[in-house]
């Protein structure tokens, strides 16, 4: 038996990579899909608002239909765990309505170069607003990141400056969401929720949050003008598009969730980051983008800007392992999944 047990322990790690590996691949097509079909119904529909409010709305009927007929089990939630959400799910709102608005007057491409700039902005908020440090290599990690993203930025050829302040503060309030995530884990003291019904109750508030703001910015009167004009233009396929870009959202949203109950919190950066390179050459094939060599350029520096970072951070431990290490999360896949949430 102490002969075979290597051989167990390589195989059920080869599988535990195969398991990963089909994650990943599951969680960016369904991201690309995504990409593709919003931007589609945008150019057909410039609501951003209503098509975000959408999204929230089919993924929390999704998700109300498997827990009443029990494809889900429900979670057990009580007002703390709600309490502890809200900020989480207003941080969320901001950040999915932000991107979508970007991507309304932007290239997706150019939304998801702007995004892969992300963990510059997790530096940021934690050296200037909490007062972290962090080593010097992480700092020095951020010049490609900022400056590659810059490039990107000024050589963009449908620059707009609503789109590049929404993919901006889409990144800024994706930060404060991981950091009001960690508040919340301290405060739900050890209790669990797992990734699928954590994304679910994510949805429902967000939705809450999101829809009278929807109205006051767009509202009624705007959509039914649109949706008129967007189904004389495209014909009744504009439904199965709208349709799509709903349900990918809640799927692949959901299905990083729990994908992350699988991987760490840095395998997960990485992943986000490679799954941006999937969505900017897709979009740009499918789009026809025009992209100059000097613009490609910018957006490669940027996104190996953020491999640097992952693999700096890495080393030199990263604020979220010692955070890990304070809050004290039973059992190690939960603290993952809770880490990664944060
Ligand atoms: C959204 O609409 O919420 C954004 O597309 C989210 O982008 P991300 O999940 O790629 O960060």
């Amino acid at each position: 038996a102490n002969i075979e047990l290597p051989d167990q322990q390589t195989r059920s790690a080869a599988a535990q990579k195969v398991k990963i590996s089909i994650y990943f691949a599951t969680w960016w097509a369904l991201n690309v899909v995504f990409n593709i079909y919003n931007k589609k119904v945008l150019n057909a529909f410039p609501y951003p608002w209503l098509t975000s409010t959408m999204s929230l709305a089919t993924g929390s009927l999704m998700m109300l239909i498997s827990w009443a007929t029990r494809i889900a089990e429900a979670p057990e939630t009580d007002l703390e765990f709600w309490k502890t959400l809200f900020p989480v799910a207003v941080a969320h709102t901001i950040g999915h309505v932000a991107a979508t608005v970007s991507m309304s007057k932007v290239a997706v491409s150019f939304t998801h170069i702007i995004k892969s700039g992300e963990p510059a902005f997790s530096v940021l908020v934690s050296r200037f607003l909490l007062g972290e440090s962090f080593p010097v290599p992480v700092y020095l990690s951020l010049l490609p990141i900022i400056g590659g993203c810059a490039l990107a930025a000024v050589t963009e050829l449908n620059f707009n400056m609503i789109g590049f302040m929404g993919a901006m503060i889409s990144n800024l309030a994706f930060v404060f969401r991981n950091i009001f995530s960690k508040k919340g884990m301290k405060a739900m003291k050890g209790k669990s929720v797992g990734g699928m019904n954590y994304y679910a109750c994510l949805s429902m508030l967000s939705l809450l949050i999101l829809t009278p703001f929807a109205i006051a910015v767009e509202g009624p009167q705007m959509w039914a003008a649109g949706w008129q004009n967007a189904i004389t233009q495209i014909g009744p396929n504009f439904i199965w598009w709208v349709a799509a870009q709903s349900v990918f959202y809640h799927l692949y949203n959901q299905f990083s969730y729990m994908s992350l109950d699988e991987i760490s919190p840095l395998t997960f950066s990485i992943g986000n980051t490679m799954k941006r390179i999937s969505v900017i050459v897709s979009s740009i094939i499918i789009f026809h983008t025009p992209v100059q060599p000097v613009n490609a350029l910018g957006a490669a520096i940027a996104i190996l800007g953020t491999f640097l970072y992952s693999q700096i951070h890495h080393t030199c431990g990263g604020e979220l392992a010692a955070l890990c290490k304070a809050v004290k999360l039973p059992g190690k896949r939960n603290m993952e999944l809770r880490c990664n949430m944060g």
